[in-house]
Parts: structure tokens; sequence; C-alpha cells
């Protein structure tokens, strides 16, 4: 299946863990319409891993925990449609997921056919237990070629953690998108390093293949499964500028039954979201900058219609301001041109003087624009 912007929805497992059900799929999918995350573009509601039975059945087929999902997954997948979204599941490339529930290995053809006949439409496809004889290109091509051809539309979402060069094979893998790092946990110090992580990554960064950075931590505040010591409003605001920013996935990790107004608002900023999903999927890009620090990460990126998205954060728990000259955006005072921006976050307008912008940022902070080109 070919997607062609940034897959949006909603995933169990950083809240959750093994902690899943029937029940709480079903209040999850209420709440998401409740809560008008549809209309922002979330569509995917995905049950990660410990879905199963530690067997699988005498058939050879992966068997829903009757204890969890006492009506199957058909039904969980009928509830989901019915509300209006697209229902996403998990399994794995190795023998079993990393949870220790059976995996796809040399099950390949008859899973795929499983998922969609229950109604699937989204499969994260983990890594663990993976047979270190086969490289992982033909364990996920071959499940990549399995939802090909199962009859139904599945997007195909490949979570190798970007080990084993994953970059250089994974669009040969017809996954429409790819776990660029390790797994993130609720702390500003793992949304730092999953970022800074990124940059490398930028020239593989594209329409129909999308580096995924991880389910967000927005509005977890330290509970759940991936829980550790949480963060500020400040610091989600600033990790899903970033997410959006770098047109990764933006799959909710949080419970959503019981957001606070202040992640709803965030999660669900328009503006922000818009240039996740630009419909041109251009490369990022960073800015040097002047005087520039190494944590305050200066990020550009064309956006359809010929704006271009300013992206300033402040990784650092102290303040800083940021200074770059628009001749690194292609804009010399030669040309005539400067930049009319506002900040999405704030609304305060930019001031560009002599071709040169500065920018005052707090701790954690961020700054983002959809910044148009003006006469002089
Ligand atoms: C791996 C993945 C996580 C999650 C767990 C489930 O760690 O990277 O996103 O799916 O497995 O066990």
């Amino acid at each position: 299946m070919l997607k062609l912007t940034p897959p949006m929805g909603w995933n169990s497992w950083n809240t959750f863990g093994e902690n899943i059900s029937e029940a709480l799929i079903f209040e999850t999918a209420d709440r998401m319409v409740q809560s008008g995350l549809p209309a922002c573009g979330y569509e995917y509601l995905v049950i990660d891993d410990c879905w199963s039975l530690r067997e699988r059945g005498a058939d050879g087929r992966l068997v829903p925990d009757p204890a969890k999902f006492p009506h199957g997954m058909k039904a969980v997948a009928d509830y989901v449609h019915s509300r209006g979204l697209k229902f996403g599941m998990y399994s794995c490339a190795g023998n079993m997921t990393c949870a220790g529930y059976p995996g796809s290995f040399e099950h390949e053809f008859i899973d795929a056919a499983t998922f969609a006949e229950w109604g699937v439409d989204f499969l994260k496809y983990d890594y663990c237990y993976h047979s270190p004889l086969i490289p992982g290109e033909y364990l996920y091509r071959r499940m990549g070629l399995a939802l090909e051809n199962c009859g139904r539309d599945i997007l195909f979402s490949a979570c190798s953690w970007g080990s084993d060069e994953t970059h250089e094979w994974v669009k040969t893998t017809s996954s429409s998108m790819w776990r660029s790092t390790g797994d993130i946990f609720d702390t500003w110090e793992s949304i730092k390093n999953l970022a800074k992580q990124q940059e490398r990554l930028f020239p593989y960064q594209g329409l129909g293949c999308f580096n995924d950075m991880d389910m967000l931590v927005v509005g977890m505040y330290g509970k759940g499964n991936v829980g550790l010591a949480g963060c500020s409003d400040i610091q989600y605001r600033t990790h899903f500028s970033l997410w959006a920013f770098l047109a990764s996935p933006l799959m909710i990790g949080c419970d959503i039954r019981d957001m606070t107004p202040a992640a709803l608002s965030t999660l669900t900023n328009r503006d922000i979201i818009a240039i996740d999903q630009d419909p041109a999927c251009r490369q990022p890009f960073r800015l040097h900058g002047i005087w520039n620090h190494e944590d305050l990460l200066l990020y550009a990126r064309h956006l359809s219609g010929g704006d271009i998205a300013i992206g300033l954060f402040n990784l650092c728990d102290h303040k800083n301001t940021a200074r770059f000259n628009l001749d690194e955006l292609g804009l010399p005072c030669s040309t005539g041109k400067t930049l009319v921006m506002t900040d999405i976050w704030t609304g305060k307008p930019a001031h560009v003087r002599n071709a040169s912008m500065a920018w005052d940022l707090e701790p954690f902070d961020c700054a983002v624009f959809r910044a148009k080109v003006s006469d002089l």
C-alpha cells in the first residue's frame, strides 16, 4: 500500500504495554472520535504487542488471547471501523515478538491472510528474535510481499529500529514507514537523543516511505509502560513540533481517555500538523546559524506552494538565541526578497533585518514558522 503523507493515529504500547483489552480499544476508539482527533488526521488505531496467546493454534494460525479479546479480532476491527477509524495490529519478523509471543517468521503469508480476514489496515512489524543468518531486508521483503498479495490494503510499518542499515534497503520492502531509531521513553533525554539521531537520515526521508521517530509520548507525564520521569508541557510541545517538522508518522502514545487540555491542544495544532502532512514531502535540512550551540537545532523544509517551514528547537536547559542569515535559505539581499513569518505556537511575528534573523528561546522551547517569500 502506498501512503502519500506520514501516517497518523494511536498505538497502545507507550501507555498500556501488555495491559490491552477489547474494552480499552473500544473506549479508545470512542474517545478518539469525541476528542476530534480524526478531523485533525489521526486515523489508525493500532494494537501493539501482547494481543495473542503464547502458542499458535493447531491450524498454524495466530490466536487472539480470549481473556483480552473475548470476541476475537474481527469484532475489534468491526468496532474500530464503525467509528470511522482504521485498525492496526502488530507482529514480528522473528520467531517471537519482543514480549515473547509468536512472531511471523516462516508464517508470513498465512499471517497476512489472517490479518486481511480480520479487517486489519496497518501492520507494525518488529525485529526481535530474528534469525542472525537471514538478512533483515529478506525478512521485511517477505512480509511486504505477503501483505501486497493478501487481498486487502494493509499499510506496512517496518520496525527494525534503524539497525542493519535499514535505511539502505527499507524502500525495497513495500513499507510506508520505518523506525529510524530505538525505542522512545517518556523523558526529555530520550526525546533529545532520538531527535539528534535523525539528521544523518534526512536524505532517506521522502514520499511514500517515512522516517518514523517512534510513537509520541506527549501527555504521558510519566505514567504507563514507557513512563519514567515524564516531561513538561513545553517539552512535549517541542517534541511534537520536532516530529512534525521532520515529517515523522504521528502516533499518539498517551491514554487518550484521560488527556489534559494542554496535551490535546498540542496534539491537535493544525498548523503544525500541516507541516508534517505537507504533500510535497521535501527533505528537511539544517541551517548552520551564527554562534550556534550544538543543541540548538535550526531546521528548514520547503513546503508545497513556495512556503518554507523554519523550526528553531532549543534542546538545552538554558535560554538560547537562534540566529541565522537568510542566504542559507536562498534569500540573500541581492534577490530583493525577504521572509514574512509568525511563530505558529505564540502568534508572535519575527523581524528580519539586513537578511538576518534572531529569535530568543526559553529552555526546551521551540518556535515554528511557515515563512512566506515577499518583496523587501
Ligand atoms: C519493540 C518496539 C516497540 C514495541 C515493543 C513491543 O521494542 O520497538 O515499539 O513494539 O517492541 O514489545
